[in-house]
């Protein structure tokens, strides 16, 4: 299985951004996760890390016929782009969709998510280890599938 792993904006600063809500741990840490679960499951990863809206959906777009599946961390732009949700219906690859702090308790407009629209599921919530949940999720699915 091939897997690209997005985030989006100012999750490079993991680790000193608002650490009440996201805690201590960086986006090398993110990374090195992302990397490690991989490994162990066999996954071929790409991992990209953008503040820039037209990036993101670059990277989206040329996952089409390359990669296998999707996770997404689209941060700030989850509550504001029709633009990064077009680009995933678009390539139609099964995505997961991943926040590390829980919308649900935050302010109100976290709570509606353009770019979940497109997702087969959203994992919130669950700090760091929501990635590692939603690569096992996309693996089984992709066994499900086979
Ligand atoms: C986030 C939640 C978003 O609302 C916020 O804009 C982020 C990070 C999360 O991982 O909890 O940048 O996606």
């Amino acid at each position: 299985m091939k897997l690209l792993v997005i985030n989006g904006p100012n999750l490079n600063l993991l680790g000193i951004r608002e650490p009440h809500i996201y805690g201590h741990e960086t986006y090398a840490d993110l990374e090195a996760l992302v990397r490690d679960t991989c490994a162990a499951e066999g996954i071929n990863v790409t991992l990209l890390q953008s503040n820039h809206e037209g990036a993101i959906i670059d990277a989206i777009g040329a996952a089409h016929g390359v990669q296998d599946a999707i996770v997404i961390n689209p941060a700030a732009y989850t509550h504001t782009s029709i633009a990064i949700l077009d680009a995933l219906k678009a390539v139609a690859l099964p995505a997961v969709e991943v926040h590390i702090s829980d919308l649900k308790s935050r302010e109100p407009f976290r709570q509606h998510s353009y770019t979940g629209m497109a997702c087969r599921k959203t994992i919130s919530g669950q700090g760091l280890d929501g990635y590692r949940q939603a690569i096992l999720w996309l693996k089984d699915d992709q066994r499900k599938e086979a």
